[in-house]
């Protein structure tokens, strides 16, 4: 396992500052190019994974967090879906800007705060759950992103990993790498204005670890009861597991 790797990017903390700069420049058009690009669906997998740890939801007071959230949007469906506290963190201020906008337009109450993901501002086991879509497989280390998942989870714990994956059937992943490598760049950067931001998503999908690679890796981190679904053929993978104790 690795980490996210930009093209001259030399070490982690250089890929974690092109990471933060790339998101900060998307951050105002970021929901329309999401909606856009992935024609809504976007909207499922997230309602999917909130559907996925809904049995942690409903338990009274439930504390959740959603790293690397953005704009918001899983944050805000897991705080409509339960009862308990749902916080939200990321490192990029621009896109917790987005966030509160959101946040406070829905007038619900969903703190987000700014941290790293890999050094979270949170007690060990101090979580019911922790979630995170689509931002993984930014992480400049993802056995480090592992590691700090587990230590805020409390034992039990449910970590709920949303990230894009390799389709398990041949023909279909062809059809899909010709799109996000050849199509989704052009339309990417001209409804982003940022062309760089969707040439490296293409780029890190493919260096990401497969879906059975990232659940062994989960195993090997500490979490039991590793699964994961696919969804969209595989464009997309849930991956769920609890923190052993
Ligand atoms: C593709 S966006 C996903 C946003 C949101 N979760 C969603 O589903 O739309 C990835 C997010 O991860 C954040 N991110 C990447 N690496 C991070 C890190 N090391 N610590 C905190 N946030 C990070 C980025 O700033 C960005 O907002």
């Amino acid at each position: 396992m690795k980490g996210a790797a930009p093209v001259g990017a030399g070490n982690e903390r250089e890929a974690a500052a092109w990471v933060r700069g790339m998101f900060g420049r998307v951050a105002p058009r970021y929901d329309l190019a999401n909606h856009l690009l992935s024609l809504n669906i976007d909207r499922s997998w997230r309602a999917r994974t909130v559907r996925r740890v809904q049995p942690v939801l409903d338990r009274p007071g439930s504390r959740a967090l959603d790293i690397c959230c953005g704009t918001g949007d899983l944050l805000l469906a897991l705080k409509s879906a339960g009862k308990g506290t749902v916080l939200g963190s990321d490192f990029c201020h621009p896109m917790l800007v987005e966030a509160n906008r959101k946040i406070a337009r829905q007038r619900t109450a969903a703190p987000v705060f700014e941290s790293d993901a890999l050094q979270l501002p949170l007690r060990d086991g101090s979580l019911d759950l922790l979630t995170v879509a689509f931002g993984f497989r930014n992480l400049a280390n993802y056995a480090a992103g592992l590691a700090e998942i587990r230590r805020v989870l409390r034992p039990g714990g449910m970590a709920a990993i949303l990230e894009f994956s390799t389709p398990p059937n041949a023909a279909f992943a062809a059809l899909y790498h010709f799109y996000s490598r050849r199509i989704l760049p052009w339309i990417g950067g001209a409804l982003s204005g940022n062309r760089d931001a969707y040439t490296y998503l293409p780029e890190s999908v493919r260096k990401f670890p497969a879906a059975k690679e990232l659940a062994e890796d989960m195993r090997q981190a500490g979490f039991r009861e590793v699964e994961f679904q696919y969804f969209t053929g595989g464009i997309v993978a849930l991956h769920t597991g609890k923190r052993k104790e």
